[in-house]
This record gives structure tokens, C-alpha cells and sequence, in this order.
């Protein structure tokens, strides 16, 4: 066969495995570390902005006070003053939740991926976003998920929308087993999920015994408008598995996230993380403990979010004039931009060019499962890069969609330009 010449290995993949995808975002990773690219790409916050000094008290503070245990093996819910200052986080975006209501995870990537360990068989039917997370984009795949997108508006997931794919999966007698969402300054769409669409979910999530998966990396990361409340600040029902992470509020080096989930869900993904890595980097997780009850914490977040707020503005200005054509929501917070083409270039195709010019973007279609949606769009983060850089960014991969654009309208027949056809 083809395929055992090619590899030599083949005979022992699992099934697991075989439907794996890869995170474009990693992919891309690799291509863009090269420091003359303007990766717009990645998912980046600036650590070059958290205070050095900060840093190095904080390290000072683990190495002489918590030296042996930030050196040994800890519990695999992690370690317990942690766990109470996420909930005290927690607490303060409007939950109140227990420390034992928590788990402690090596960053929020692992949270998804426990949660769908525990919960999902091959083939089982879910529900996310259109667009979703790219990084979960693997995490689905691994687990044989049937993943039924959801469409969005400028106000978020569009309940209509919910509704009729619930409907759908119900007739078939294949309910889905979870909801997947972003509600918050959503990656990639950039979105945020209204006050009335937040009620209007929780309701529809407890009439239906739906259980939602709540991540939430982004709300910290506010520029203007009012904090909205999480989906879980709204269900007492137990509906709601919410996940957390420090990576964009401090640092994604530090690995460190958490789940906070019923009970039950929570016994069967510590039994799972037992097998995943026994448990999170005490060492990282005193670090994350320290900026949190650290007296800076509010200053430096205050800080990121006015640095990123400018760089959101220099990059809707630098598209309003590069690609004009081109539609977005401006996000109020979080770390990107999602612009769809009027053309109906293929964003796919476009990077390829758009590398050559030293600048990279993460194609839509890496934010949907079926490889055919989200072809029009392209995910732009703004934390990453400074506003120079930016504008240089969109300027570069304007010029690359307008010689694309004209390419494409050079090479249609002039007969099919003029009726319209196609
Ligand atoms: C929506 C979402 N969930 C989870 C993660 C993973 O974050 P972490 O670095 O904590 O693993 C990210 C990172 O970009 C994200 O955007």
C-alpha cells in the first residue's frame, strides 16, 4: 500500500490519531518566528509589556519562600491557594464558586481537552461556534467529534441559529452532547455575546438539558464598555463548565489554566489528568498565585489593555484604508480582529502570497471543522506586534488581496463578467 511505503509506522497508528488535525496556528508558528515576519497570526499576548522587575520579584518571591514545593511532584487539582485565588478571581468577575469546585490545568488547552475526553465518544454530535477556536480544532477532531457549527452576528451566537441545529440533531435522535462557546471577546470572531443572548442561551440551555462549555481567556481584557455577566454567573443549574487560563493575563509560558465543573464532571477529569500529566507545574502554579495576589496585578492588566486597545485602533484604521471593502465587528477587548473579504478571494490560497511579503494572518477556514466555511476571512491579531508593525502588516496584505482580486477578475471570461454569471 501507498501509504506503509511512505510510512513506515503506519500499521500502528491508532484510530485516535488517524483523524487528528493540526492547529494551524501551530503550523504557522514555525514559519513566523522568523523575526522579519509581521505575524499577525498568532495568538500572542505582548510579554515584552509585563514589567521586568515585576517578573523578577515574582520569581524571587517562589524561589525563597516556596523553594522545595515549587520543586516537588503536587496534588493533581493543583495546589490549593491557587485554587482559592481562582476562585477569589472568579468571584470577582461575578461567580461564586468554592476552591473545591476547581481544577487546576496545564493552561487552558488542556482544559478543553479533558473536558472532551471525559464527555465524548467517536462520532458523538456537538455544537460550537461557526467560527470556533482553531486551537480547538484539534482537540475535536482527536476526540471523532461530529461538530455542528453554529452561525454568529455582530452580537454573537445567533440563538435562531442554536435552536435549529438542536432541532435538527434532536429529529435524529443524536442530541449533542455539549456546546461549546467563546461568549467573551470571542477567537477569532472578535464578538461578544449580548446581555439578552446570554439569558436567552442559559434559559434555552436549561429547558433543553444542554451542557455548555463556557471558555472564557479573554474577559479580563476589556478596553471599553461594560463587563457583561459570564454564562455561569447566570446558571445555578449546573449546566455550565467554565474554563479559565492566566496565559493572557500574564503569561501562556506559565501553562496554567483551570475548569471549574460540577462534581461528577470534575472527579472523572482529575482521574483523566491524573493520566495526562499527574499534575500541573507547581513551580508555574505558585508563579500564577503570586502575580494574582500580587499588589500590581489590577496595574499591569490596566496596562495591557490600554497598549492593546491602541493597537486594535491602528489596525481598524490601517484596514479602513488598505481593504475598505473588506467587513468586521471592532472587538471591545481580547487580542483579534476577524475581516471578511468582499471578493471572495480564499484566504487559503492568499497566505501562501502573503508569506512571501513577510506577513502572515491565520486563514478562516482553520476556524471551522468542514474546510469548505470561513473561506472569505482571515483571523488578525492585534497584541502581538507594535502599531508600526501593524500597519505595515495590513498595508502588505491589502496590496496582496488587491493583486489577487485582480488576477482573479483578468482571468474570468469577459462574457461570464458581464452576465453576471457565476
Ligand atoms: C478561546 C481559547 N481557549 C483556549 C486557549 C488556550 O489557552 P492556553 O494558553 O491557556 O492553553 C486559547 C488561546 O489562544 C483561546 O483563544
Amino acid at each position: 500500500m501507498a501509504h506503509t511505503r511512505l510510512d513506515r509506522y503506519e500499521r500502528l497508528y491508532s484510530h485516535r490519531t488517524g483523524s487528528l488535525r493540526s492547529s494551524a496556528m501551530r503550523d504557522l508558528m514555525a514559519v513566523t518566528s522568523r523575526p522579519e515576519v509581521i505575524s499577525l497570526a498568532g495568538g500572542l499576548p505582548d510579554t515584552r509589556a509585563f514589567p521586568p522587575d515585576l517578573l523578577g520579584e515574582l520569581l524571587q518571591e517562589v524561589a525563597s519562600e516556596h523553594g522545595p514545593r515549587a520543586l516537588q511532584y503536587g496534588p493533581t487539582e493543583g495546589l490549593h491557594e491557587l485554587r482559592q485565588a481562582l476562585a477569589d478571581h472568579m468571584a470577582r468577575l461575578g461567580m461564586v464558586v468554592g476552591a473545591g469546585e476547581l481544577i487546576v490545568t496545564t493552561g487552558g488547552q488542556q482544559a478543553i481537552d479533558l473536558v472532551c475526553r471525559v464527555l465524548l465518544d467517536p462520532g458523538d454530535p456537538i455544537l460550537a461556534e461557526g467560527p470556533t477556536y482553531p486551537g480547538a480544532v484539534p482537540v475535536f477532531s482527536a476526540c471523532g467529534a461530529d461538530v455542528h457549527h453554529v452561525a454568529m452576528d455582530e452580537d454573537g451566537l445567533r440563538i435562531d441559529a442554536l435552536t435549529a441545529a438542536h432541532d435538527a440533531l434532536v429529529a435524529e435522535g443524536r442530541p449533542p452532547k455539549l456546546l461549546y462557546v467563546i461568549p467573551t471577546f470571542h477567537n477569532p470572531a472578535g464578538v461578544t455575546l449580548s446581555l439578552e443572548r446570554r439569558r436567552a442561551l442559559v434559559a434555552f440551555a436549561q429547558d433543553r438539558d444542554l451542557l455548555i462549555l463556557e471558555d472564557d481567556p479573554y474577559s479580563t481584557l476589556r478596553f471599553e464598555g461594560e463587563p457583561l455577566p459570564s454564562l455561569r454567573s447566570l446558571d445555578a443549574t449546573g449546566r455550565v463548565v467554565y474554563l479559565g487560563t492566566l496565559s493572557k493575563i500574564f503569561s501562556p509560558g506559565i501553562r496554567v489554566g483551570w475548569i471549574h465543573a460540577p462534581h461528577p464532571i470534575l472527579h472523572r477529569v482529575n482521574l483523566s489528568k491524573q493520566g495526562a500529566d499527574l499534575c500541573s507545574s507547581p513551580l508555574a502554579q505558585l508563579l500564577g498565585l503570586a502575580f494574582l495576589e500580587h499588589e500590581r496585578f489590577g496595574e499591569v492588566v490596566g496596562r495591557m489593555n490600554r497598549l492593546y486597545a491602541a493597537r486594535r485602533d491602528a489596525m481598524v484604521e490601517a484596514l479602513a484604508e488598505a481593504l475598505p471593502d473588506a467587513t468586521h465587528v471592532v472587538p471591545q477587548g481580547g487580542l483579534f480582529l476577524w475581516a471578511t473579504l468582499a471578493n471572495g478571494l480564499d484566504t487559503t490560497d492568499l497566505l501562501a502570497a502573503a508569506l512571501e511579503r513577510d506577513v502572515a494572518f491565520v486563514p478562516g477556514a482553520a476556524a471551522y471543522l468542514d474546510g469548505v466555511s470561513g473561506r472569505s476571512s482571515l483571523r488578525l491579531n492585534f497584541s502581538a506586534m507594535d502599531e508600526e508593525r501593524i500597519v505595515e502588516g495590513i498595508r502588505r496584505i491589502g496590496g496582496v488581496v488587491r493583486e489577487r482580486a485582480a488576477l482573479a477578475h483578468a482571468l474570468t471570461p469577459r462574457a461570464r463578467r458581464t452576465t453576471g454569471e457565476g
